[in-house]
C-alpha cells in the first residue's frame, strides 16, 4: 500500500505486544499494566508541553507558554480519572499478583520526577534515590541543571519590567512575591493580563497534580491499607508529600493581597 497506514504510523504492533502481566491467571494484572504504561505516556506529554512552556517564558515569550500550559492542564485532570478506574481493582484481586512486582513501584518513575523537577522541587526525589535507573539519574541531573517553569516565569516577569529576580534569600523572595502582588493587583493590559494568565495555569498545574497525590493516597489506602508498598514507603510515605507545592510564592500572594 502507498503512504502511511494506521497500524504502521502509530507501531500499533509494537504497542499492543508490551503488555506482559506476571502471573498467570490473575485477570486483573492487565489493567494494572495498562494504566502504568498510559500514565507514563501521558506524562511524556506532559514533559513535552512543559520543556516548550519553559523555553517560551525564559525567553520573555508569555503569550507562546499559554497553549501547551493549558493542554498540560487538561492532561493533568486525566490523570486523576485515571485513579477512578484504577479503583476497580479490588484488594484481593491486586494480591493475586502483588508479591512478584516487589520491588517496582511508582517511586521509580523517572517521567514523574521529572515533572516534579520541571515544577522547581529539587528535594522532591526520595533520599534513596538509588532506586531510579542510571538513565533516568542521569536525566533528572540535566534537568536540574536547566531553567525550572518558575524561575523561567521570573525571567518573563523580568522581560516586562517586573523586579523579579532569582535566588532563596528571603529579600530576593519578597522582592518577587512583590512583583506577583503587583500584577495580580493589575492585570488590566494585554500585556500583564498574559502574564497573570501564565500564573493562574501554573497554579493549575500545581492544584492538579496536588489532587492526583491526594487522590493516588486514598486510592493506595483502599488497594493496601496499612501494608509496606511495594517499593517499601506505603500509604505513610505518600501522606507526607500532599502538602508539597509546586510553586508556594504563587500560592503565597493570595495572603498579600
Ligand atoms: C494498585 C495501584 C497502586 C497502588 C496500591 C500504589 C501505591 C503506591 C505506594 C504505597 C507508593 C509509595 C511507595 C511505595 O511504598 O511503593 C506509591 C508511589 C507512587 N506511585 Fe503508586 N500505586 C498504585 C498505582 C499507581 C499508578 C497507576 C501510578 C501511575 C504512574 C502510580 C504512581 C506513583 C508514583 C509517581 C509514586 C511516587 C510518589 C511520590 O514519591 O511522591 N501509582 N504508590
Amino acid at each position: 500500500m502507498a503512504g502511511t497506514d494506521y497500524s504502521s504510523y502509530l507501531r500499533i504492533d509494537e504497542l499492543l505486544d508490551l503488555q506482559h502481566p506476571l502471573t498467570v491467571g490473575a485477570h486483573d494484572e492487565m489493567l494494572f499494566v495498562v494504566i502504568h504504561q498510559a500514565y507514563e505516556l501521558w506524562f511524556k506529554v506532559i514533559l513535552h508541553e512543559l520543556d516548550y512552556a519553559t523555553a517560551e517564558l525564559q525567553a520573555g515569550r508569555p503569550q507562546r507558554a499559554m497553549a501547551p500550559l493549558h493542554r498540560t492542564t487538561r492532561v493533568d485532570e486525566l490523570l486523576i480519572a485515571q485513579l477512578r478506574v484504577l479503583e476497580t481493582l479490588t484488594p484481593e484481586g491486586f494480591l493475586k499478583f502483588r508479591d512478584p512486582l516487589k520491588p517496582a513501584s511508582g517511586l521509580q518513575s523517572g517521567q514523574f520526577r521529572a515533572i516534579e523537577v520541571l515544577g522547581g522541587l529539587d528535594g522532591a526525589t526520595p533520599a534513596d534515590a538509588s532506586s531510579l535507573s542510571d538513565h533516568d539519574r542521569e536525566e533528572l541531573r540535566r534537568r536540574f541543571g536547566l531553567p525550572n517553569l518558575f524561575t523561567a516565569l521570573c525571567a518573563s516577569l523580568r522581560a516586562h519590567g517586573f523586579d523579579a529576580p532569582d535566588g532563596d534569600a528571603t529579600e530576593l523572595r519578597e522582592r518577587r512575591i512583590g512583583a506577583l502582588v503587583a500584577l495580580y493587583r493589575d492585570h488590566a493590559t494585554p500585556e500583564r493580563a498574559v502574564l497573570h494568565r501564565v500564573c493562574e495555569l501554573l497554579l493549575d498545574h500545581d492544584e492538579a497534580i496536588s489532587r492526583w497525590r491526594f487522590h493516588h493516597a486514598l486510592m493506595a489506602a483502599r488497594e493496601i491499607g496499612s501494608r509496606p508498598g511495594t517499593g517499601g514507603g506505603g500509604v505513610a510515605y505518600l501522606d507526607t508529600t500532599i502538602a508539597s507545592r509546586f510553586f508556594p510564592e504563587l500560592w503565597e500572594v493570595r495572603n498579600r493581597l
